[in-house]
């Protein structure tokens, strides 16, 4: 059993390298941004509470992302493991998830940093378009569609996250500097942190996670 933690900041690539890293190892992919997403698109009660926080590219208070990822990890349904993405973000996320594991007698195998620039982000972000209907990611330039704008799995449309303008990104990179970044030291001095150069193409990403997870 795998049990992964990917983490980084806004379009570093955590789920990019999420999706290889799910096929490869054939994890449960439990990403609260696409969990929040996705009760977005559903008009959800947690869906209209949570679209509040997002669009300005704010936190979702910590009390109902724990509950959510309670929820899917109580559930057990991952019998060759998981890949958390995007949680915890906070230091009181962090605290609810070692009790969770704890509780359910589970550990982390590994804690992934993808560490990228500003500069590159910035660039990642403005160009990443997903698809309206699957969530598929793509990228202008480094990730482009074989029809402009239309997702090559589904044909759905592709839009710009809310979130990916200017603004928001801005304020997604502070919160992750003031709340997020913090947590690594909680995972160095565990002795799982394992950092990896997101700057390089996505395939040599993952072949060096792949190489350094030795599975
Ligand atoms: P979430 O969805 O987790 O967003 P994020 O952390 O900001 O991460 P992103 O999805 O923006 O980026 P990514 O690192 O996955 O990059 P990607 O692979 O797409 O959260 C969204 C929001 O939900 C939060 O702001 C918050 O409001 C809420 N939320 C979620 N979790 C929460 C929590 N725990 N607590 C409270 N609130 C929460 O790549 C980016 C682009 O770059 C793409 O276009 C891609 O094609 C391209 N790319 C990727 N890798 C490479 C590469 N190596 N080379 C070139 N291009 C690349």
């Amino acid at each position: 059993m795998i049990n992964l933690l990917i983490m980084g900041k806004p379009g570093a690539g955590k789920g990019t390298q999420a999706k290889r890293l799910l096929d490869y190892y054939q994890l449960k992919h439990i990403s609260t941004g696409n969990i929040y997403r996705d009760e977005i698109k559903k008009h959800s009660k947690i869906g209209i509470e949570a679209e509040k926080y997002l669009s300005e590219g704010n936190l979702v208070p910590d009390k109902m992302t724990n509950d959510i990822v309670k929820d899917v990890l109580c559930k057990k349904d991952y019998p060759k493991g998981f890949m958390l993405d995007g949680y915890p973000r906070t230091d009181a996320q962090a605290c609810a998830l070692d009790s969770m594991l704890e509780g359910l007698g589970i550990k982390l195998t590994a804690v992934i940093n993808v560490e990228v620039e500003d500069e590159v982000l910035m660039h990642r972000m403005a160009g990443r378009r997903v698809c309206s209907n699957c969530g598929e990611t793509y990228h202008v330039e480094y990730h482009p569609p074989r029809v402009e704008g239309i997702c090559d799995y589904c044909g759905h449309k592709l839009i710009q996250r809310e979130d990916d303008l200017e603004e928001s990104v801005m304020n997604r990179l502070n919160i992750y500097n003031e709340k997020t970044r913090p947590l690594l030291e909680h995972y160095q001095k565990k002795g799982i942190l394992m950092v990896v150069d997101g700057s390089k193409p996505t395939e040599e990403v993952f072949k060096e996670i792949v190489d350094r997870l030795g599975e």
